[in-house]
């Protein structure tokens, strides 16, 4: 398995060349998802004793079993959250393999954690964060916020008082999904202002005035959103932080998508009081052009990560030994062994310099606007709202939920587009209306247009 011989060429050219076809493809096929007895029957038996040789299990993921699956960076690709990792960033996910770095302690990593600090310190630089704060590269936006959450909670802890409580976290109804459910990993209540659109610091406020004196006493952090996933809402972070210091509570930013618009001067204002945060969520594979996965969590005060994250163990001993001395970052999140999954971000960002990022998110943020007013030229369409960062809602006048759904089905069947439906709450009533997230900036207008099409 770990000989040098003419097996392995054979392998190296068949995956490069396959690498090169990928990223130099600009509209791949959007492919479609199969039943899995059906790839079953596509593919037969993988894993066998004697092993099915590197040839044809190739051929099977190259003529078969990737053609199951949506390419994310397809500039048609306009659900979820989509990607568009640059074609530098992705050639340095296979550099990256190859090293075969272990991630986790200076003493194995430095040159790798090196590069993954320098673009942090860039990411960290766009929050406005005082001198101090620092991060680390996480799998994603959920292990960052939870990361987050576990260094809030021990902070909390600290006072005796606290360390046998159950804690409680407030955020909004816009909040992503990943706050409840990292709440549920560490045991601790979510109480919601229940509001989609801006938390204010008055909504905020009022949540904290209703709460029961054993509930406020439970009460440790609050979550703003820096872009909702859903509509690409932020949060007012200034009076949001301005709470959080009145009562001592921490004061997380979850800009796992919207973050990246930091770097954009048409929008910046808008986040004015992240850097007050204790800490803040800001995911490269979402909208800075990394390949997944790559997350990032920031400190205020790296220190109280430390406390809550380093791991011990007589094996672990030397990683902290003066000879070996360095930024771990297994000190600062959930995981102890880890890809330096920083390193294409670096790459891509030494590559391309910061000047091209700002380009490319301001692209994702006019595209926004353009299918804004292409929507209100439209007979048959309206805005929900107006867009905010790289996200349209619009409605179709006279369509039900059903007929977004088979909108969606359709477009996805005919290869036109990949984009889904969501909802949105006036009042008590939720409405499924349509949504566009812009991620890729090779997404022209013509393609705007073309998905409009299609609605008639
Ligand atoms: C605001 C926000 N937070 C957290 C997450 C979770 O991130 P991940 O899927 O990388 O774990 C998302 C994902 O879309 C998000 O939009």
């Amino acid at each position: 398995m770990h000989k040098v011989d003419i097996d392995l060429v054979e392998m190296t050219l068949d995956v490069m060349k396959y690498a090169i076809n990928r990223i130099t493809n600009v509209t791949p096929n959007l492919g479609k998802p199969k039943k899995e007895q059906e790839l079953k029957k596509l593919a037969g038996e993988t894993i066998t004793p004697k092993g099915i040789g590197g040839e044809k299990a190739f051929h099977l993921f190259r003529d078969v079993l990737v053609k199951a699956t949506i390419p994310i960076d397809h500039p048609r690709h306009l659900a979820f959250v989509p990607a568009s990792p640059t074609r530098a960033a992705v050639m340095f996910d296979l550099v990256t393999s190859a090293s075969s770095i272990h991630g986790a302690f200076w003493m194995e990593g430095a040159g790798g954690i090196f590069c993954e600090n320098e673009a942090m310190k860039w990411l960290v630089s766009l929050t406005g964060m005082p001198e101090g704060a620092h991060g680390v590269f996480t799998s994603g936006g959920t292990a960052a916020n939870l990361s987050a959450m576990v260094t809030a909670r021990e902070a909390w802890r600290k006072d005796m008082e606290n360390g046998k409580e159950r804690g409680i976290v407030i955020t909004s109804s816009g909040a992503h999904s990943s706050i409840k459910a990292m709440a549920k990993v560490i045991d601790a209540d979510v109480l919601l202002v229940e509001i989609e659109d801006r938390m204010t610091a008055a909504a905020l406020e009022s949540r904290i005035s209703s709460l029961e004196p054993d509930q406020r006493k439970r009460l440790f952090a609050v979550v703003a959103t820096g872009g909702t996933t859903n509509a690409g809402i932020i949060d007012d972070l200034k009076g949001i932080a301005a709470t959080c210091k009145q009562h001592n509570l921490w004061f997380h930013v979850d800009a796992a998508y919207g973050g990246a618009a930091l770097v954009a001067d048409s929008v910046r204002h808008l986040f004015e009081g992240i850097e007050e945060a204790d800490s803040v969520t800001i995911d490269p594979h979402k909208w800075l052009f990394s390949p997944y996965d790559c997350g990032a969590i920031i400190y205020r005060d790296m220190e109280q990560a430390k406390t809550a994250h380093a791991q011990e163990g007589s094996y672990l001993d030397i990683f902290y030994d003066e000879g070996a001395i360095g930024f771990n970052p297994a000190d600062y999140q959930i995981q102890l062994t880890r890809r330096l999954r920083g390193l294409p971000l670096w790459y891509s960002l030494a590559t391309h310099g910061t000047e091209k990022y700002k380009w490319a998110v301001e692209r994702g943020i006019s595209l926004a606007l353009l299918a804004g007013k292409m929507i209100e030229k439209h007979p048959q369409l309206e805005l929900v709202r107006e867009p905010a960062l790289s996200c349209v809602l619009f409605r179709r006048k006279g369509w039900g939920a059903e007929d977004y759904k088979m909108w969606t089905y359709r477009n996805h069947e005919d290869n036109v587009a990949l984009v889904a439906p969501t909802k949105w709450k006036t009042g008590a009533t939720y409405e499924t209306v349509a949504r566009f997230c812009f991620i890729n900036p090779d997404t022209t207008e013509e393609d705007i247009k073309v998905i409009l099409e299609t609605m008639v």
